[in-house]
């Protein structure tokens, strides 16, 4: 069964409470995702396979561990995944990027793709799933769905805000999937929206509210 972690270092939280509040505008939005990204994706690799490899430092040669084979593809589902997306590049700079788009129909909330281009070798890849965002679960099942259909065996799923029934969907549709999130709400509203949550993530990074 796929595990669920919650990231819950006091920085992560500090940082998604500012995040939380109705007041905090776009500009501040963007940049504190951007920096739990970078906080939450040290503990999302912090099983990266090593190598070791022969180095000379002022003093010595000597063995050192380096990152051994391809570097991890990440995937933000559009749009709002892509304020994850700088924060993970920053850690794994020859990472390669995907880009699904998924927007949820306001009636079914059911997730309608219109976007999908990945990395020709994805399914070599471990592949970090990014989205803010983890309500009815729909948008992740699906993505994973593709994914796996593209050959990808070793996806992680990383999200800011996660409800109980979209943590219980993902894991009962993609139990190898562990999640990775940095809060479980309480649940979700009439609209499927996350309570207490954040509101509307994509519309809160790019200002479309
Ligand atoms: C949001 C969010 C997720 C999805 C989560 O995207 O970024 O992708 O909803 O909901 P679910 O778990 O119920 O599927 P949205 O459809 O609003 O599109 P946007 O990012 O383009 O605003
Ligand atoms: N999508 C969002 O952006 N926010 C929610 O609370 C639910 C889905």
């Amino acid at each position: 069964m796929s595990e669920l972690h919650v990231v819950d270092h006091p920085l992560v939280t500090h940082k998604l409470s500012m995040m939380r509040r109705r007041q905090t505008g776009s500009k501040e939005f963007r940049e504190l995702l951007e920096e739990i990204s970078m906080l939450m994706g040290y503990e999302l690799t912090r099983d990266l396979p090593l190598e070791m490899e022969e180095i000379e430092t002022p003093l010595a040669r000597t063995q050192a561990g380096v990152l051994s084979g391809r570097q991890p593809a990440i995937v933000p589902i559009l749009r709002a995944g892509l304020g994850m997306t700088q924060g993970l590049l920053r850690l794994l700079p020859a990472a390669k990027v995907g880009h699904i788009g998924l927007y949820r129909d306001p009636v079914t909330h059911s997730p309608v793709e219109y976007y999908c281009k990945l990395p020709p070798d994805i399914g070599e890849r471990r592949v970090i799933l990014a989205d803010p965002m983890l309500a009815t679960g729909g948008s992740a099942a699906d993505a994973l769905d593709l994914l796996k259909r593209r050959g990808c065996r070793q996806i992680r799923l990383m999200c800011l805000v996660a409800a109980p029934e979209g943590v219980r969907r993902v894991r009962q549709a993609h139990p190898d999937v562990d999640i990775y999130t940095a809060a479980l709400d309480q649940g979700l509203d009439d609209r499927a929206y996350i309570v207490p949550g954040l509101g509307d993530a994509g519309d809160r990074i790019f200002g479309t509210l």
